[in-house]
Order: structure tokens, then C-alpha cells, then sequence
């Protein structure tokens, strides 16, 4: 995820901006930069690749001065690469800009810049920004920028510098988070606590539409619209390892709770403005290529898989196409009848998992077009599919896949709408309604996290179990899968999943006095038959949780012993809300059974071998 680190003082910023930077590298990121005030002018360097690259850049070439902004980046527009690195300019090079998170409408913004005669030299949505502010600067850069974000939607995190007012920096939050450090004759700013604790634990936290101009001896605050606000300081008392945790005991807590904003991020940019209709620019298949599509066969390892069989719902629901799941390390093997006609959809977090690489390979090789859903732009997915939807996730570090699982399932959701737009299968109506209830997603995740004691009780009983049960029918049944996965590869409690009217063709011996059953019920026309075999593993000893959609807790509550009901949406996005409580459930299992949750046994984040 990109980084944001500035400085203004008396020191060498050169060496408190690659300080705060390296603190950031834990975050993830593919290439870095800084700019700073030199006795030349405003200066910038940026590299690819690790902070080192651009330490070996400016060992030759130094920047020498005591005000600076820098940047690492997470890719999201436009691959890796010297050019898409930020700090951005203006084509006057008097504007330096570092940005977090993502302009919305920057494809307009940039057309209208090019028609005024600005010239563009990266991919990014960020140098829009550099543009934008130069455009309305007339000798105020506070209110340059108070004009300028007036023109972006979308989320943003900013470090502004212009060589006009060489003793200001600025900074402005929107949707995306800004700390300023409070020091002694000089004062900071970073995206993230860890890239200026070194130097302060004094802190102002601005909240969206709040902005902050800074220099050597103060830090005024105010809003985007220029009224002075003031704030409490909030003194950091984390060590750095828990700083890089935003104080989370582990990523994989920080990211499960990151699931809101990565939602929202995967939707931004891709729903209309009026909000009924799904806009993919990514996609590069024509309408008629669309309608040409056959049979999509979607194709993924472990989680990702399990979010792969989500998807075939969603496809197969929403645009009537039929469509095949496979687990990736199968595929090449089964001898797929994969034809120009099949749509292949690889999904990967990494971007980098061997057995989905050579799955991608395999149906490039048989004519079929390919999309990847992944999360890292520029991964080796993401460039050799012919359509990629980025998941806006940001990096995962817990080995155990959670938020990226989710956006995955919102990238689906996204295409599988964007598909019915372009047949025909659905009406406007139905897109802008389900739309509608993706927007409300992030706030009902929220509401299940804030349940996460409850979860923790349940964990901790369940640790005391060897073995384990998740059953659920249709998409719950897919449901159940990731649920039983996360448990077992955290907590090391050995679980499995079934399609609960499976039970009783085999794996019912298996049932016996105490066991925990956690049964996922989400779906109106089927939770009928679920609660009949609910009633199967009571009658031989279960103890049997309810994960149901609300409004159905009555039924439900009668037959289980306990529940836990996830807030009402419509039935084909039940899987972004049910998985957020067993995520928790497998947390919470694996800290009361003392394992390293966020680095778990013989598992690595990244498989690379087949
Ligand atoms: O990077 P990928 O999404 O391709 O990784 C695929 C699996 O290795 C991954 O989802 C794995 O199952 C997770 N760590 C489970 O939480």
C-alpha cells in the first residue's frame, strides 16, 4: 500500500524522509521517491524497485535541503515503473505532489487538463493532481489546494510542496489516513504512524476534510473549506511493531477490519455517477465479444478458489453464462475443452501463485481470452491476461487471506452486474438495486466486526475441539469452504466443509457427542432443507452455531443451539457478510490456541512452485 512521509525543518530531509520511508516498507510497495527544497529548486527522484535503488540514486546524487515529501508506491494506475512513481509534478516542475489512495474521476479531470495544454508524462491518477493544483494557484498554495480537491472525487491522502513557498508544506485528508507529527523546530507528516515515530510521538490525526499547513515552527489545522479547527494531540505510546499493526495485535485482525475500506476502494471508479450502472474501463472486450462468450471457466488456488466458486453463482445468476470452477493445479491436467469461446477467469491475490500462472498459460495457449481479478498490478497475472480487474485491497500480509478474499468477491459481483448490463439479462433497475446494496456492504461489515466479542466466546470453546464441521447449500455451501480453510490453516483444528445434504451419504459416522457444527444459512429457498440436516447432527450430539441473514433468526433459532445473524442484504451478496464471522471465529481460535496467526506453519503468502 503506498506510503506518505513529509518533512519541515533544519535537518537534512533526505535522511529523515528514506527513514520514514524504509518504516513503511512492510506495507508493500514496487517503487519509492522523494522531493525536496535543494538550494536548485524543488527537486525529485524516484526509483522502481526497493528503497535501495533509490538510496544507490541519490548516494551519487544527494539532495540537500530541509524540506521534503516522499512516497512509496503500492501500483493501482499504471504498472511499476520510474514514471508512475510519485512525488508527481507540473510541467513546470514547481509543484510536488504525494498522493494515497485513488482520484475517481481522474480520467475526466485529465482530458480536461490536456485540452487547457498540460502535458502528461505517467499513467497515474495522482499527476492529475500536480496539474490541478498548478492550474489554480495565484500565490496562495493553501487555497490552490483547497480549489483544486473541490474538482476530484475519490479518496486522497496529500503531500503538497511548490518552490513558490518554499517554508509551507500541506497536507489533506479525504477517505484515505493522514497523521501530522508535532516536533521541536520542525514537524512531519506520514500516511502511517511508524514512518515519523522515530522522531515524534506527538500527533494530530485528521479526519476527512481536514487539512493541515505546516512549517519549521507550527502546524495550522482547518478544513478544505478554510475554517481554522482545532484538535487534541495524541501521544503514541506503541512500540514500532505495534504501530505497524495500527495497533492491531496482528495484520490479520488489521486487515480483517480493513475489509470496509477495501470494499469501498474495489467499488470506487466503477459504479456511474448516478449509481445504476457498473463502469469497467479495464475491460477491453467489445459488447459483441461479450455476447460471444460461451462458457467461462474461473480458476484459482485456495482462497481465491473459494472465491472463484462465489463467482460461478454470480455469473451464472446474473448473465446466464454456464460456468466451470476449478482449482488451478487440476485444470492443465483434466484436459479442459477450453475454446475461443470460453472466457477464462484466473483470480490471485499475488498475481504470482505458479499453478494459476500456468492455468492463464494453458488457456492463452488454447485461444480463450483471459481475466485476471488480482490485487498487485504489475504482477506476473496481471500482465499476461488480456483484462485484469485490480482488486483495491491493498497489500495482504497475514499469510491467511482475508480482505482480499472479499474484494475478490466484489470484483465478481462488479463483473457479473457489468456482464447481465451488456446481454441484456438483467434491467437497470436490478443493477442500480443491487448496487445500491453493495454500497451499504462496508457499514454492515462494520456492524458484524463491532460483534467480534461474541466471536472470540465461540472461538474460544471451539479451540478446545480437535475436530470440526461447516456445512451450508448452494453459495453458503461456498461459504463454508473458505470458513473451514481458515480455520484449519490458523488454528490447525482440522475442519471440512460439506454440502449439508451430503452429510448423511457418508460423513455422518463422523458426527458424535459435543462435535461443533457451524452451519451457514443465508438463502431463503434453501434453508428449509439446511435445517433438516441442522436436525441430522443435533439428533447424534452436535453442537450446532446458525450463521443467518436477518429475518430469518426465528426459524433458524429454534434449531440450533446458537446464532449469530449478519445484518440484511440481498441473498447474492450474503458471502461478503457471512465470511466476515468465521474469519473472526478462525482469529480468535488460533490466538486462544497460542499459534502464530499471522505466519502459521508450513504455509507461505505467496506459492510459487507448482
Ligand atoms: O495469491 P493467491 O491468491 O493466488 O494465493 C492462492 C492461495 O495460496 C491463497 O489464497 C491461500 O489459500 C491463502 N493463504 C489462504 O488464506
Amino acid at each position: 500500500m503506498c506510503g506518505i512521509v513529509g518533512y519541515i525543518g533544519n535537518r537534512e530531509s533526505q535522511d529523515i524522509l528514506i527513514e520514514g520511508l524504509k518504516k513503511l516498507e512492510y506495507r508493500g510497495y514496487d517503487s519509492a521517491g522523494i522531493a525536496v527544497f535543494t538550494q536548485e529548486g524543488l527537486e525529485v527522484r524516484k526509483s522502481i524497485g526497493r528503497l535501495a535503488n533509490l538510496e544507490g540514486k541519490l548516494e551519487g546524487d544527494p539532495l540537500h535541503g530541509s524540506v521534503g515529501i516522499g512516497h512509496t508506491r503500492w501500483a493501482t494506475h499504471g504498472k511499476p515503473s520510474d514514471a508512475n512513481s510519485h512525488p508527481h509534478t507540473d510541467n513546470s516542475h514547481k509543484f510536488s505532489v504525494v498522493h494515497n489512495g485513488i482520484i475517481e474521476n481522474y480520467l475526466e479531470l485529465k482530458e480536461e487538463l490536456i485540452a487547457k495544454g498540460r502535458h502528461f508524462v505517467s499513467e497515474t491518477d495522482t499527476e492529475v493532481i500536480s496539474h490541478l493544483i498548478a492550474e489554480e494557484y495565484d500565490g496562495d498554495i493553501v487555497q490552490a489546494v483547497q480549489r483544486a480537491v473541490k474538482h476530484m472525487r475519490g479518496a486522497y491522502a496529500l503531500g503538497v510542496l511548490t518552490e513558490y513557498e518554499p517554508d509551507r508544506l500541506v497536507a489533506v485528508r479525504f477517505a484515505s489516513p493522514l497523521v501530522i507529527g508535532v516536533g521541536k523546530g520542525e514537524n512531519f507528516i506520514g500516511s502511517d504512524i511508524p514512518a515519523i515515530l522515530e522522531y515524534t510521538r506527538d500527533v494530530y490525526i485528521l479526519n476527512d476534510g481536514e487539512m493541515a499547513v505546516l512549517t519549521t515552527n507550527a502546524v495550522e489545522l482547518m478544513t478544505i473549506e478554510g475554517e481554522v479547527i482545532s484538535k487534541e494531540i495524541f501521544h503514541v505510546d506503541w512500540d514500532l511493531v505495534t504501530a505497524e499493526k495500527a495497533g492491531f495485535d496482528h495484520f490479520m485482525l488489521k486487515e480483517i477490519y480493513e475489509q470496509p475500506k477495501a470494499y469501498r476502494d474495489t467499488m470506487m471508479g466503477r459504479v456511474s455517477e448516478d449509481g445504476r450502472s457498473v463502469v469497467l474501463k479495464e475491460i477491453g472486450m467489445t459488447a459483441e465479444q461479450i455476447r460471444g462468450i460461451r462458457k467461462v471457466h474461473i480458476v484459482a488456488c485456495g482462497t481465491a478458489f473459494h472465491a472463484g466458486l462465489v463467482g460461478k453463482t454470480v455469473i451464472e445468476g446474473l448473465a446466464r453464462i454456464p460456468v466451470e470452477t476449478d482449482v488451478a493445479s487440476e485444470y492443465r491436467y483434466r484436459s479442459p475443452i477450453i475454446t475461443p469461446d470460453t472466457l477464462v477467469i484466473v483470480v490471485s491475490q499475488s498475481g504470482e501463485t505458479a499453478d494459476t500462472l500456468a492455468a492463464l498459460r494453458e488457456a492463452k495457449r488454447n485461444g480463450a481470452r483471459v481475466l485476471a481479478i488480482t490485487n498487485v498490478v504489475g504482477s506476473s497475472v496481471a500482465r499476461e491476461a488480456d483484462d485484469v480487474i485490480i482488486t483495491q485491497a491493498g497489500p495482504e500480509i497475514a499469510v491467511a487471506s482475508t480482505k482480499a478474499y472479499t474484494s475478490q468477491l466484489i470484483a465478481f459481483n462488479l463483473f457479473g452486474l457489468y456482464l447481465a448490463q451488456v446481454l441484456g439479462t438483467r434491467d437497470e433497475a436490478f443493477v442500480a438495486e443491487v448496487l445500491e446494496a453493495m454500497h451499504k456492504l462496508p457499514e454492515q461489515v462494520e456492524a458484524i466486526i463491532e460483534q467480534a466479542p461474541v466471536l472470540k466466546q465461540v472461538a474460544d470453546s471451539i479451540s478446545t475441539h480437535n475436530n470440526l464441521f461447516f456445512i451450508g447449500r448452494g453459495v453458503d455451501f461456498a461459504v463454508a469452504q473458505e470458513g473451514s480453510l481458515k480455520l484449519k490453516e490458523i488454528s490447525y483444528i482440522h475442519s471440512e466443509a460439506y454440502a449439508a445434504g451430503e452429510l448423511k451419504h457418508g460423513t455422518l459416522a463422523l458426527i458424535e457427542d459435543g462435535i461443533p457444527v457451524i452451519a451457514v444459512i443465508t438463502q431463503k429457498d434453501l434453508y428449509e432443507k439446511t435445517l433438516s440436516n441442522i436436525k441430522e447432527v443435533k439428533a447424534r450430539g452436535a453442537h450446532v452455531l446458525g450463521v443467518v441473514n436477518a429475518g430469518m433468526e426465528e426459524e433458524v433459532g429454534k434449531s440450533v443451539d446458537e446464532l449469530f445473524v449478519i445484518p440484511k442484504t440481498l441473498q447474492l451478496l450474503s458471502p461478503t457478510l457471512s465470511v466476515i464471522p468465521l474469519q473472526l471465529i478462525s482469529y480468535y481460535a488460533s490466538l486462544a490456541r497460542g499459534n502464530d496467526v499471522d505466519k502459521p506453519r508450513n504455509l507461505a503468502k505467496s506459492v510459487t512452485v507448482e
